[in-house]
């Protein structure tokens, strides 16, 4: 979810050094027509490709599709053998980021409640997670989902600023109370600890990431 202002260097990064794919592009300006500022930013969407690559990633649970911009970004990413599967509640959603991603065959589109899906699950171990779906549940996504994160696997949560909530920014009004007091206890078990090795990087929405330990 992309809502805070981007600021002239901003800009120039994403200008000069973002070759956003062009299949992501159409699938971000069909998400803007539908409901503005849900996707990532083009840059949100490198960092996430970025620690995708760099993590070596090959089996990736996401939860909170929308129109699929977020997992085509990790799709163009992906090894030969590796697999995403991405998780949508709303039906129409689903049923679109499907067809956004037809061309992608290591994609599957699971529709319905994500936490519901996660606590159902008995497959393999993910080695990636990408959380950017209802804010306050966002570590009832992590709990449920750490018995198949195999050591070694990163975590990464967007929008763990809050909007600006969690700095106290004079212009966040966005957060609830509950929503606030998760996301800054997520920040903190996936930065400190013994459970994940990690880092708040400062995008505008900010993106927390933690490796298990
Ligand atoms: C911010 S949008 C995701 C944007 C996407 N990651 C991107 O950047 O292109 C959040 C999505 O999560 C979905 N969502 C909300 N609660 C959910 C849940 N419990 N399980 C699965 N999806 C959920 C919403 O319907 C919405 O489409």
């Amino acid at each position: 979810m992309q809502t805070r202002d981007q600021t002239l260097s901003l800009q120039y990064i994403t200008r000069e050094l973002v070759a956003e794919p062009a299949a992501c592009a159409a699938i971000k300006a069909e998400g803007e027509r539908r409901r503005p500022g849900m996707q990532l930013s083009a840059y949100e969407g490198r960092v996430l490709q970025w620690l995708v690559q760099i993590s070596t990633a090959k089996h990736i649970l996401e939860v909170g599709t929308f129109m699929g911009y977020s997992t085509c970004w990790m799709a163009e990413a992906l090894p030969e053998d590796g697999r995403i599967t991405t998780l949508e509640y709303d039906a129409s959603h689903a049923a679109q980021a499907r067809t956004h991603l037809a061309h992608y065959p290591a994609v599957t589109v699971e529709e319905g409640d994500g936490l519901a899906w996660i606590k159902h699950y008995s497959g393999p171990a993910f080695d990636f997670m990408f959380i950017d779906a209802q804010k306050k549940s966002y570590m009832e996504y992590l709990d449920a989902a750490l018995p198949h994160l195999c050591t070694g696997a990163w975590v990464v949560a967007d929008n763990s600023l809050l909007f600006g909530n969690l700095a106290g920014e004079p212009d966040a009004d966005r957060a609830s109370a509950s929503a606030k007091d998760v996301m800054a206890a997520l920040n903190k078990r996936l930065t400190h600890g013994t459970e994940f090795n990690g880092l708040l990087l400062p995008t505008p929405e900010g993106m927390t990431v933690g490796i298990r330990i």
